[in-house]
């Protein structure tokens, strides 16, 4: 069945991604397109919409993309960036100025099929340093903002042409804080564009199962499984479409996975009855070996990255791979790639694209049912194929897996910048009545979106939440250096830290490993794992009791797509339990909670 469909042009962020999701949740196939597409590209849409863009500016210089695209006759939607491009093309004016941050308040011009069903005043959320001052002929401002009931007006922060079927938002519709930014979408895409929603997920499966039929015919199809939601509902189409007889499945472990992960996962794979070919095989010793004695977090990464490549292919032509097509679990975001932090692009390149695979896709003999779709839609698909609700809603868990939740060390302190930063952190600390203590080590953040290497913090004493933050928050703003700030929960603050010298060992990820487990098991218990978006735990190789035991830090955050977060808040129980189980393992002694938003500090450590 062809679908209508609408077009986002992505300029860049993840805006784009953003405003194809929630097209996609009015049940509208969105595809994303680069700016550059030839025109043939858009042939077939009924609507196009132009994405924001957190680099570009409409000002001056002349913004390259298929400008033919006004040519066409469909209606067009920018916002932001979109916006200010789509006023220029027609005559208006754009100046750099004007800038809006937050929420503004937007003023109806008139009633409109864009706002259909919404109040002559609405809440959206504005970034933009440019504005839109004149609008070209046969456009009309369709609304004006305002920061606050009584602040200055902005104009044009939404325009139109119902002739030209044109229209731009200067705000974006597409993020929540946007009070009813998915109705205005819907106006566009249903109203104005007149999409039928008949892309359901019911609807995708039977498509994909057919498309898989067909390019298998007669033959078999490998696929790797590593138990994460994509591999699992990937072979579980497969499965569907071509009868388990005639699919390999293989399961890797790294030694780098949680506690008795593999177990579970070749357990799930044999639940959903797809066990009549599931090899296994035990790399542990591989993995390890090639960390061994390394430090630096990039050069582990490579090493597993690497390790995987070995694997991968003396596995596959044990097993023949050859005679089979190869099934992946590629979702939409990998397949365009854009997606995911730039770390895990690396890391996924790595997976699905190492030669052997690179070969295969050349003589079409790859199989990615999931290839159009978004880690939402896998999930929703996955529970339309009944498998069960704890696998699809698994916390994601990075390929590298504990690997980037060990922080090794050389035992050297890394103290750079550090005789500056400690009295700082500690009289900010004092103003707050904690006690902040710098640690000389460093750990990944992100600040301006830029990596950064910085110093964590810990701090101690019994504080409030929310004063806590404010403090963290603080040393943030007036301490340059700090990208990280923890909640020191146990045994007591210590005075001083030191680091202890540490690599990769099969006696440290064990360790990790049972820390990990405890926390999961803990969260699951006391019934806050599923509102959580990710929990590393993290070893870090600080020695405070002169006994060369480390500390063990928890980082529970919430998180709508992992590329900003907030630190998420345990339940006091929760917080007490984990005190009593985690410092009794032997190699601890300290335990912290991270209470860090992204930015300034990543997710992972590393
Ligand atoms: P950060 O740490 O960049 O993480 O805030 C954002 C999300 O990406 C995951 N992550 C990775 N995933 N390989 C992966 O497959 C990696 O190297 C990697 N590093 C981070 C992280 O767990 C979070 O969900």
């Amino acid at each position: 069945m062809i679908h209508d469909a609408i077009a986002v042009i992505d300029f860049g962020g993840q805006y784009a991604h953003l405003i194809a999701t929630k097209i996609r949740r009015l049940h509208v196939l969105a595809e994303i397109r680069q700016p550059e597409d030839p025109i043939e590209a858009f042939s077939r849409y009924k609507g196009i919409v132009l994405s924001g863009s957190p680099s570009l500016s409409a000002f001056g210089e002349d913004s390259g993309y298929t400008k033919a695209i006004y040519d066409l006759d469909v209606p067009i939607l920018g916002f932001c960036f979109g916006h200010q491009e789509i006023a220029k093309h027609y005559g208006g004016e754009v100046i750099h100025g004007g800038r809006e941050w937050g929420h503004a308040d937007l003023h109806l011009t008139r009633e409109h099929p864009l706002f259909k069903g919404l109040a002559r005043a609405e809440r959206v959320w504005m970034s933009h340093f440019d504005s839109v001052v004149k609008v070209g002929p046969g456009f009309e401002e369709l609304g004006h903002s305002s920061l606050g009931a009584s602040g200055p007006a902005h104009r044009y922060a939404a325009i139109g042409s119902d002739t030209l079927r044109r229209y731009g938002f200067q705000f974006h519709p597409e993020v929540d804080d946007t009070e009813h930014g998915d109705e205005m979408i819907a106006n566009f895409v249903l109203g104005i564009c007149g999409c039928a929603p008949s892309w359901t997920m019911a609807q995708y499966i039977q498509e994909q199962i057919g498309r898989v039929r067909e390019q298998v015919g007669g033959g078999s199809v490998f696929l790797l499984a590593s138990g994460g939601v994509d591999s699992t509902v990937a072979a579980r189409v497969i499965g569907q479409a071509i009868g388990s007889e005639r699919l390999h499945l293989l399961h890797i472990d790294n030694g780098l996975m949680r506690k008795d992960e593999s177990r579970q996962v070749l357990e799930t794979l044999r639940a959903m009855g797809l066990d009549r070919h599931l090899h296994f095989v035990d790399a542990s010793e591989t993995f390890l070996r090639a960390l061994e004695g390394l430090v630096e977090p990039e050069r582990k990464r490579k090493a597993i990255g690497d390790a995987f490549i070995e694997v991968f292919e003396h596995e596959a032509r044990r097993l023949g791979i050859e005679g089979h097509l190869l099934g992946q679990g590629t979702i939409y975001p990998d397949t365009i790639e854009t997606g995911g932090t730039k770390r895990a692009d690396v890391i996924k390149t790595h997976h699905n694209r190492v030669p052997i695979i690179q070969e295969m896709i050349a003589r079409g003999r790859v199989v990615e049912p999931l290839a159009d779709l978004y880690k939402v839609e896998v999930r929703e698909l996955g529970e339309t194929l009944g498998i069960p609700h704890e696998i699809l809603w698994r916390h994601p868990f990075p390929g590298p897996g504990l690997g980037v939740r060990l922080l090794c060390s050389t035992g050297e302190p890394d103290r750079g910048d550090f005789d500056e930063i400690e009295p700082k952190v500690a009289a900010v600390g004092r103003s707050y009545g904690l006690d902040a203590l710098a640690l000389p080590i460093k750990s990944v953040g992100v600040k301006a979106d830029l990596r950064s290497y910085e110093h964590p913090v810990l701090i101690g004493g019994a504080a409030q939440w929310d004063r806590l933050l404010e403090a963290a928050g603080t040393i943030f703003k007036t301490v340059p250096g700090i990208n990280r700030c923890m909640w020191n929960v146990g045994p007591r603050m210590p005075k001083r830290v030191r680091p202890l010298g540490a690599t990769v060992t099969r006696d440290r990820l064990d360790l990790l490993r049972e820390a990990d487990a405890i926390v999961n098991d803990g969260m699951r218990r006391h019934g806050v794992y599923g509102g959580i978006w990710q929990c590393p735990t993290v070893l870090v190789p600080l020695e405070a009791d002169g006994a060369g035991r480390e500390f063990c830090i928890v980082r529970p955050i919430l998180s709508e797509r992992g590329m900003t977060a907030s630190a998420a808040r345990f339940p006091a129980a929760l917080v007490a339990e984990l005190r009593e189980r985690i410092l009794a393992l032997p190699g601890v002694s300290g335990l912290a909670l991270d209470i860090t938003s992204k930015p300034p500090g990543t997710i992972e450590w590393e």
